[in-house]
């Protein structure tokens, strides 16, 4: 359906747990008590926005993956009417355990947190966990045939120095690794480690750009002479993409955020509680209202993205 601002909103992050087994430096992710939505909660949701248009459903968290029932909600959203494309963003800790059945249940594929290659950065970006962990995850999910997209957050003095490192794992593998700028998500925001993607493409002439297919993604994408995969950028705090947008958020404890970078979110739960009508009644008149543009140049949001859905 179209929003007011003339906008198809066809796609649904749908956060999952506020949980994480990881405690990444740019997530601020605060463990509130709040309920996680039930399984039965988001067969609704998920239907009831499909009706409506809702065509491509990504899960988030918290890391999604630490849900016991993650396979079942796989499903339940893979057989949605109208689904075309599932997808999970995870940090792939446990992704050994789950690729395969995933890969049966209906997912399509994978974009994976993994912000270095070093084991020492990794415990100083991500607190707990350790890089092998999620180098195995990375291969699961490679071995059980998902595309997989690699999500890099760029930080100064942190893994700057690695991203030739992640551009050559670009250029040797099927994968799409794609850097993206520090934002101002959950308070303290350390501006001076944001890295703008105008500064990486002055340090690698050869990434060439390449005519985006997918007219809403938000990556710009680059390629070099002979690389396997492609580099993406996603810049939200250089270049906002407000006037693509094409999604909503749901997070985990069910609440409706129509944008990223606007604080403004309702709560779902007392339209859970009525009928099936009503849910999508609801869900139309929030969708028309979905805020013009929330990444102005002062953004910065109350919760951190761990407790929004990344
Ligand atoms: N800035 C940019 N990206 C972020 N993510 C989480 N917090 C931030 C932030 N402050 C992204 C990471 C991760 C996904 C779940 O959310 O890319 O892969």
């Amino acid at each position: 359906m179209l929003d007011k601002h003339e906008r198809e909103i066809n796609y649904l992050r749908l956060s999952i747990t506020g949980r994480c087994n990881l405690d990444c430096i740019y997530c601020k992710r605060e463990s509130g008590k709040s309920p996680d939505l039930t399984m039965e909660e988001i067969g609704r949701l998920v239907q009831a926005l499909a009706a409506l248009g809702v065509n491509k459903i990504r899960l988030t968290g918290g890391e999604p993956l630490m849900r016991k029932d993650v396979v079942e909600i796989v499903r339940v959203c893979a057989a949605a009417p109208g689904i075309i494309d599932l997808a999970m963003t995870t940090n792939a800790i446990l992704m050994h355990k789950y690729a395969a059945a995933l890969k049966e249940a209906g997912l399509n594929r994978v974009n994976i947190s993994l912000n270095t290659l070093i084991p020492e950065t990794f415990k100083q970006m991500c607190r707990y966990g350790r890089l092998d962990e999620v180098l195995a995850g990375l291969k699961a999910a490679e071995e059980a045939g998902f595309p997989v997209k690699i999500n890099v957050v760029l930080m100064r003095g942190i893994n700057d120095a690695e991203i030739g490192d992640f551009i050559r794992m670009a250029k040797e593998r099927p994968v799409e690794v794609r850097f993206i700028e520090y934002m101002p998500m959950g308070r303290r925001y350390d501006k001076s480690k944001m890295i703008a993607t105008e500064e990486v493409l002055r340090l690698f002439p050869e990434l060439l750009p390449l005519e985006n297919e997918n007219k809403s993604s938000v990556a710009r994408l680059y390629r070099g002479e002979g690389y396997k995969g492609l580099v993406g950028f996603i810049s939200p705090v250089s270049h906002a993409f407000c006037h693509l947008c094409n999604r909503l958020r749901v997070t985990h404890d069910a609440k409706l955020r129509m944008c990223l970078g606007d604080d403004g979110e309702t709560d779902l739960r007392p339209a859970l509680a009525g009928s099936d009508e009503e849910l999508k009644n609801f869900f139309a008149q929030a969708l028309a209202a979905k805020p013009k543009q929330g990444f102005c140049s002062d953004f910065e949001t109350r919760r951190g993205m761990g407790n929004i859905g990344g």
